[in-house]
């Protein structure tokens, strides 16, 4: 495991500099006001943060830990400090490649660098901290890979549950379904692995959450090129296409003329022109109809002129998807190949679709389905809250779709805070195997861990060291999937009531927060400059100057 290497800076006049063991105590102190601010918004019944951005105008309202550390302007939150910057560099990464523990993880790297503060307090050396770290977390993997247990059917639904559960309690049931439902689709009946960027999520404000529906198909908020095309249209052959339906000027009849783009033309100039163009756009029109198509689907622009012409020969279309990444999915969806040249276009190209359907909403926004027969790509058409409510509502959909994909033919773990303590119960039997030093560092690993089910007790309004206890006594009793149940606000088998987290989740957190606090056990210095301006200076030529040559 190496630790995450920053960009060294080259550094103007005399920086500002901060030693050790000043760096060392305000790092400790960052950590833990950064982890303690997240800390209320872990678990179940936790509270949310309400971020107020632009003076004013504009607020989100989110429990997601990422969420509130990118968003939460940090310039007023001890920013500058390097720790702030890589706490934030932490929940980014964890995101990125678990979707889903950014609060844990970050949480987690707090309470290993609080404890480790204590330590430094009675004398103990940053590096032995380190070394004693790296044994409790191996030894921590190799304890879960033992506690974990293969994840049926049911357990993914309960996994997706989990998840969800911890943002959106009241409707966590529907939505779990929903996206198991998903994930099973896209893999294939779990045939292969389950990549939660196939899942298009579509919102619409208005409806119950309840209403959440999963549909075989791609959802897009767009309306069909022209007013007059039939508003549904079935069993038909889909052309993708990634290219612009539009005449390029170079394509047009002046083009050719040194002073076209200046040049006042004539009507007739103008008219032959327009004439022209049309023959342009005619030919590629047919050259879509002759492969086969009945629909049109383009990232790009379509030309209106080819408004009326579809509609003459009985075609529908939308343009202007609004992502690359969308118009993968509809290819996905109906099976079929982007077209990226449509002089090339052949019938291998085409998808098919059950039927695509424009729908209007009463509150006048408008959406496309397309309806796939064996999609590889499907949507979530998430329903309920308001506006600001939705995309964190989507977050948590965006939680149980990663929650479950990782799941999916793999191990599962108990949630509620009955792994960690666990966790703490075997490291420190683990801890008295080392007689040196590090024997400390490994057990205070074991209590930041505990800081998890303290924390999940306290959001919920219990006392957390009376649980904390509790479920220790459980575990000296052999009781290894007893955690804390926060929608009962109980101890209990938490297997037996399905509270359940992927192996692969788990790991990923506890590595992620070992990786932080590391760097910041291992860095004594830190400098504040400014990159030098010659540096910057020389950069700028050496570009201009390799712009010339081109
Ligand atoms: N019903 C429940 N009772 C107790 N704990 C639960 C329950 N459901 C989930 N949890 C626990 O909640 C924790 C996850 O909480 P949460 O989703 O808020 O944080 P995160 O996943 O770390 O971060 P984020 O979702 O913001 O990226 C896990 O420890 C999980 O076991
Ligand atoms: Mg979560």
């Amino acid at each position: 495991m190496e630790p995450v290497k920053l960009p060294l800076k080259v550094l103007q006049g005399e920086p500002e500099r901060i030693h050790a063991e000043e760096l060392r105590e305000s790092s400790f102190v960052v950590a833990k006001e950064l982890s303690d601010f997240l800390a209320s918004t872990l678990g179940p019944r936790s509270l949310q943060k309400m971020l107020v951005e632009d003076e004013g105008r504009n607020f989100i309202i989110s429990s997601d830990g990422k969420t509130i550390m990118q968003r939460f302007d940090l310039m007023q939150f001890k920013a500058k400090h390097p720790v702030a910057i890589l706490f934030r560099e932490l929940s980014k990464t964890q995101d990125y490649d678990a979707g889903d523990g950014t609060t844990t993880t970050v949480v987690l790297a707090g309470e290993l660098l609080n404890e480790a503060r204590k330590l430094v307090g009675v004398g103990l050396h940053p590096n032995i901290i380190a070394d004693g770290y790296k044994m409790a977390v191996d030894k921590a993997l190799e304890i879960l890979e033992e506690l974990a247990f293969e994840a049926t059917d049911e357990i993914l639904y309960k996994v997706a549950r989990t998840a969800i559960d911890t943002k959106y309690l009241e409707v966590a049931e529907e939505l779990s379904r929903v996206v198991v439902e998903a994930v099973k689709i896209i893999s294939d009946g779990g045939k292969k692995e389950a990549n939660p960027e196939d899942v298009h999520i579509a919102r619409k404000s208005g409806k119950e959450a309840a209403s959440t529906t999963l549909f075989r198909g791609i959802i897009v908020e767009k309306s069909f090129l022209h007013e007059d095309m039939p508003k549904r249209v079935e069993n038909v052959r889909v052309a993708v296409i990634d290219a612009p339906l539009t005449v390029k000027p170079e394509e047009g009849m002046f083009a050719s003329h040194y002073l076209y783009s200046t040049r006042v033309k004539s009507l007739e100039d103008m008219l032959l022109q327009a004439e022209y163009e049309r023959e342009i756009l005619r030919e590629k029109v047919e050259r879509i109809r002759g492969a086969g198509a009945d629909v049109i689907i383009s990232r790009r622009l379509i030309d209106k002129r080819l408004g009326r012409m579809l509609l003459k020969i009985g075609m529908v279309a939308i343009h202007a998807v609004p992502t690359g990444q969308i118009l993968e999915r509809i290819a996905k969806a109906v099976n079929a190949r982007i077209v990226t040249n449509v002089s090339e276009i052949s019938e291998n190209d085409l998808g098919y679709a059950e039927w695509v359907e424009e729908v209007k909403f009463p509150d006048k926004s408008t959406f496309v389905f397309i309806k796939g027969t064996n999609p590889k790509s499907v949507t979530i058409f998430l329903r309920g809250g308001a506006q600001h409510t939705l995309s964190d509502f989507a977050r948590a959909v965006n939680d149980g779709l990663y929650a479950v994909a990782k799941a999916l033919n793999k191990k599962v773990l108990p949630g509620g805070g009955a792994v960690e303590v666990e966790l703490a119960l075997r490291l420190r039997k683990f801890a008295m195997s080392d007689a040196t030093k590090r024997q400390l560092a490994i057990l205070a690993f074991a209590d930041a861990l505990e800081a998890i089910p303290k924390i999940l007790a306290r959001n919920s309004g219990r006392d957390p060291l009376s649980v904390l206890l509790e479920l220790r006594k459980e575990h000296a009793n052999g009781n290894v999937n007893y955690g804390y149940d926060a929608r009962a606000r109980e101890i209990r088998d938490v297997v037996e009531v399905g509270i359940l987290e992927s192996l692969r989740l788990k790991e990923m957190v506890i590595k992620g927060a070992y990786e932080a606090a590391l760097i910041v056990l291992r860095s004594d210095d830190i400098l504040y400059g400014n990159v030098l301006q010659e540096r910057i200076e020389e950069e700028r030529k050496k570009r201009s100057h390799s712009r010339v040559k081109k």
